[in-house]
């Protein structure tokens, strides 16, 4: 390779390569995760029908997903000014998507050698490639379907540069199966449900299967680690989980896919707020509230079963994130 492709970025990064003398089978449900991760394998290029039609005036996600959808700005385009809408907004959500499994796809190489086991090495040696079949399906669907990609969002940069050069394991593990799939799994449930293109649709019940086990290593393989942690290190643990929460729950704006579409600073900033207002009057379409409640009870859930979830980490949710613990933990 001859010198850095363009756009990539370097990553400074010092973690330890745990090289083992003995790969017996010590954990035997992380050793089922693997068995299900083998059984399991799907190929972007087979399994999806990529000549499949799609209508381009109907667009790709669900038109009730664009912040101006229903709105004054909405009601004066024409139907293709919205559907081009409905592309670039795509365009700029599904980039995230996109540039988050190729973190993952990092992450997780990182993890196969940092991990100090067997078991937990061979199945993030399965997820490495769960995740680069993630990124190829993005990459794909981006270049064939929707014809434009953006840059990575700045939240999601600084987790990613942040968990790849931290060298502890279980902060990669909160950081990308606890935090960033907890989010990505919630809305790649809705795009499942809701999105316009069927292959949309499908591709996403597919990664759907694999993402359900990356949650359960982070299920199995945190709680033991949680509890051993000095009082320091747990604090640590909490502050780097909310500070990330809360970029992640808030799921970026997407300015560049606005300002293509022609808006002026002034008009996103008033787009900006309108959502701000949505958000809190809870003004949104009805699946846009399922997924908020869906992704904060899977959180709530999954913090509580790796035991993170201590009083001042639910003391934080609530007032600073304005998630409602106790209705979610109930119903756990
Ligand atoms: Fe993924
Ligand atoms: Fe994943």
């Amino acid at each position: 390779m001859v010198g850095m492709p363009e756009g990539s970025r370097v990553i400074h990064a010092e973690n330890d390569s745990i090289y083992l003398r003995h790969h017996d089978v010590e954990a035997p449900d992380l050793h089922r995760l693997y068995e299900n991760a083998k059984r399991d394998q799907w190929n972007v290029s087979t399994d999806i029908d990529w000549s499949q039609k799609i209508d381009l005036d109907q667009g790709f996600m669900a038109d009730e997903l664009i912040d101006i959808y229903d709105t004054t700005f909405w009601h004066k385009m024409n139907s293709k000014e919205k559907a081009e809408m409905n592309r670039l907004f795509s365009a700029w959500r599904l980039s995230q998507l996109m540039h988050g499994e190729h973190g993952a796809v990092l992450v997780c190489g990182q993890l196969a050698n940092v991990l100090p086991d067997a078991d937990t090495k061979f199945f993030m040696a399965t997820q490495v490639m769960d995740e680069a079949r993630h990124n190829e399906f993005f990459q794909r669907y981006m270049s064939e379907r929707v014809g434009k990609t953006y840059d990575q969002a700045d939240t999601g940069r600084e987790l990613f540069d942040f968990i790849l050069s931290d060298p502890r394991w279980y902060i990669k593990t909160i950081g990308l199966q606890l935090i960033g799939e907890t989010f990505a799994v919630a809305l790649f449930k809705m795009l499942a449900d809701t999105a316009k293109d069927e292959l949309l649709r499908y591709g996403c019940k597919k990664i759907l299967q694999d993402e359900a086990r990356h949650m359960g290593f982070g299920m199995l393989s945190l709680p033991q680690q949680v509890a051993q942690m000095s009082p320091e290190e747990r604090a640590e643990v909490e502050d780097f989980t909310v500070y990330f929460l809360r970029s992640t729950l808030s799921g970026g704006f997407p300015t560049e896919a606005y300002l293509d579409m022609g808006f002026n600073k002034a008009e996103i900033n008033e787009i900006r707020d309108l959502r701000r207002q949505k958000a809190i009057g809870g003004d949104v379409a009805m699946f846009r509230q399922l997924f908020k409640r869906d992704i904060h009870s899977t959180l709530v859930n999954n913090l509580h079963r790796c035991g993170i979830l201590s009083e001042t980490m639910k003391g934080k949710l609530e007032t600073e994130l304005r998630v409602n613990v106790s209705e979610h933990l109930n119903a756990c």
